[in-house]
């Protein structure tokens, strides 16, 4: 094993430094073309970021170019850019267009769904750990979090949280898949519960990884919003789509339901955001690469936990959740050193580390530094 093995040492070694971008060995000639996101060297200084699930390759250069073009005319306000992107959804996922409303991000309905459930009282009944944006709205707007731990394979357990539904609960949240813990919930397990409890409380189905799942086990939640009033599934392009600081996301429920999320946004979302998000959702190619590249990068961090026995969640996301043995700050502290930024430390699990995917070779880099300081 080299000593001080720094991140440019091993990129100058691989040759990525001079390539001025970093891609894996078997992308094809077209696909490196279309995909060089950023064309840009990378340094020491610009650490390799495993920290917030986002896309390592960025946002899809054929949308790139159409959100620049696109702001051209960002000087005057836009209406109907958001129903050319909600008319392409609706045909991608067979639901009519008067159940999408697209806003900036994700995040933005994550606090209006958890605002429309606060403003009544009760309880918000959610996995943990699970990603807490709604949680912290609901909060806020008045609302009591029931947390339900995730059983012992860290899954969410889905018969503690039948146990934990009362009279009280106005709302019920998934992610699927969870986050930080990359597990998935079986697709007719979920329908079932939906069927069941939607009866009775208001179901808030986040699939902000939805994209990266390739397990046949698992189904979008989306198909249940034609009939049901109380069923309300979240997307982003966020993920998949590298629009993490572009915000472009989707709610997906019935029109009466969407009213009321509705009065509790602002409506921020962007011409130039829309346009490069019709432009993206649109090319299969690319997603189809990103996700490529995503299990490539997980496959890598297997091994290494495989090597040093480390127990880890199987991931159906651009994450991984692992046991370190040790504390998580403490690893990631000295990740951090090494130019390696990876997620923070979540209840109840202080050994474990959440670890974003990054591109092969960079992941590839982070293996080499985690086995020098940690095995
Ligand atoms: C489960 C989950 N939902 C939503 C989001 C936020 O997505 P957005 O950028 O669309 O607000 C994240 C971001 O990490 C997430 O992990």
């Amino acid at each position: 094993m080299t000593k001080n093995l720094t991140r440019r040492d091993w990129l100058v070694g691989t040759g990525a430094v001079t390539s001025g971008l970093v891609l894996g060995n078997n992308v094809s000639a077209q696909s490196i073309s279309d995909f060089s996101a950023f064309g840009e060297a990378v340094t020491p200084e610009n650490p390799i970021r495993m920290t917030n699930n986002e896309n390592p390759y960025g946002i899809n250069p054929k949308a790139m170019k159409v959100i620049i073009e696109a702001y051209k005319r960002a000087h005057t306000y836009n209406f109907t850019t958001g129903r050319q992107l909600i008319k392409i959804i609706a045909e991608m996922e067979g639901i009519s267009e008067d159940h999408i409303a697209v806003g900036a991000g994700s995040g933005e309905y994550l606090v209006a769904t958890g605002a429309l459930c606060g403003i009544t009282g009760g309880d918000i009944v959610a996995p943990h750990p699970t990603f807490g944006s709604i949680l912290r709205s609901a909060r806020n707007f008045g609302a009591n979090v029931i947390s339900v731990p995730v059983a012992e394979d860290m899954s969410i357990d889905m018969e503690a949280m039948r146990k934990a539904i009362t009279n009280k609960t106005t709302c019920i949240y998934f992610s699927n898949p969870n986050n930080p813990i990359p597990s998935i919930i079986e697709k007719n397990v979920l329908e079932e519960f939906c069927l069941e409890f939607s009866k009775k409380a208001m179901i808030v189905i986040d699939e902000a990884y939805y994209e990266y799942v390739r397990d046949d086990n698992y189904s979008t939640m989306a198909h249940l919003v034609k009939n049901n009033k109380n069923i309300v599934v979240l997307r982003t392009a966020s993920k998949i789509h590298a629009f993490a600081n572009v915000r472009v996301g989707f709610a997906f429920a019935h029109p009466d339901t969407l009213k009321k999320l509705l009065m509790f946004r602002s409506g921020t979302t962007t011409h130039p955001s829309l346009m490069g998000a019709i432009e993206s959702y649109q090319d299969a190619g690319y997603q189809k690469f990103v996700v490529d590249k995503n299990y490539e990068s997980l496959n890598i961090l297997y091994k290494m936990f495989d090597e040093l026995k480390m127990p880890y969640v199987n991931a159906h996301a651009n994450f991984v959740y692992a046991n370190a043995g040790r504390d998580a700050n403490e690893v990631r502290a000295k990740l951090r050193n090494s130019g390696i930024l990876i997620g923070r430390k979540y209840d109840p699990f202080p050994n474990w580390i959440r670890i974003s995917t990054a591109k092969p070779e960079e992941t590839e880099y982070m293996v080499k530094v985690y086995k020098k300081e940690f095995s």
